[in-house]
């Protein structure tokens, strides 16, 4: 036996050692499980997987920041479910980690290009269902997902005036998510507590669910949206709320909002509200 290998068999058997073989949510090992725990990433996610490609959506997540999650809440071969796929964050970071997924996406120009992603990278390609979630989670088996992860579609702020500029109206890049008229932070809310509630019965029970959900500061103010999130989904029967990890985003570029007249936050994090479904 050479070295390498050697060395290698060593760490493996080494892994093995401090794996515990009663743990029934994921394959890592004390130390791994210890590390996953952290409430703060501050990794720095690389820009590849066709970044340029996917990045015609705006609002895409970094497939391996999706597998890092993965790994956390399941097993290899296990099923995870995104039902706001876009071009496909967490179906390929389930890809690189050898979970099984499946997508909804109402967007059929993100589902195509989520399949060219795949294509190019020699990915392995899970099924995306076309259509509005709230109809789309019906046919999905019940308590056949392991895993949901998903990244909500924003609150249009289209009629609330960028602080950038006082004096000019700016659509906000964020409406393209969904063609639908302006809505308010009300209305929002309730759609995706409708989603989360359609989406209830997919999970396991003790399945997990993560969420991403970023903060806004519009029309001269900071919006919790995370928090007025999380309120609501912890409002519908079942889910409980287990943890907020903030994932510091260290590529946002900078602005100088508000030089030199007020402090304006520049939102270098996001949140990833993490629930658990409970027996009722
Ligand atoms: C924030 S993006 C998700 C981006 C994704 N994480 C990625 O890496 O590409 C939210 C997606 O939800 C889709 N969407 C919005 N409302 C929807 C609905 N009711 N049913 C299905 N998809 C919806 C949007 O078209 C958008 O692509």
């Amino acid at each position: 036996m050479n070295k390498k290998v050697q060395v290698d068999k060593k760490v493996k058997e080494k892994k093995k050692a401090n794996y515990d073989e009663r743990n029934k949510l994921n394959n890592l090992t004390g130390a791994e499980w210890q590390y996953a725990t952290k409430t703060v990433i501050s990794k720095i996610y690389p820009s590849n997987l066709q970044h340029k490609l996917r990045s015609q959506h705006g609002g895409q997540k970094p497939p391996e920041l999706c597998k890092d999650l993965i790994k956390i809440f399941t097993k290899e071969d296990q099923m995870v479910l995104d039902p706001l796929a876009g071009v496909g964050g967490t179906l390929i970071g389930a890809a690189l980690c050898n979970r099984n997924a499946i997508g909804i996406e109402l967007n059929q120009k993100w589902i195509d290009i989520y399949e060219e992603v795949c294509h190019l990278e020699n990915l392995n390609r899970f099924p995306v269902l076309c259509g509005d979630a709230k109809e789309k989670l019906k046919e999905i088996e019940s308590g056949s997902i392991d895993f949901l992860l998903t990244d909500v579609p924003y609150w249009i702020m289209d009629q609330l005036t960028h602080t950038r500029s006082d004096t000019t109206e700016r659509k906000s890049n964020l409406s393209k998510f969904n063609d639908k008229d302006l809505q308010s932070k009300d209305e929002w809310l309730s759609e995706m507590k409708s989603i989360f509630e359609n989406a209830r019965h997919t999970l396991k029970q003790n399945g997990y669910m993560a969420v991403f959900i970023g903060d806004m500061y519009r029309g001269k103010e900071y919006h919790f949206l995370s928090a007025d999130l999380a309120r609501t989904i912890s409002e519908i029967p079942g889910y409980v709320l287990k943890s907020d990890i903030i994932w510091h985003d260290d590529s946002k570029m900078l602005h100088i909002y508000g030089y030199p007249f007020a402090y304006i936050p520049s939102l270098i994090h996001q949140h990833i509200l993490i629930f658990r479904k409970e027996k009722i």
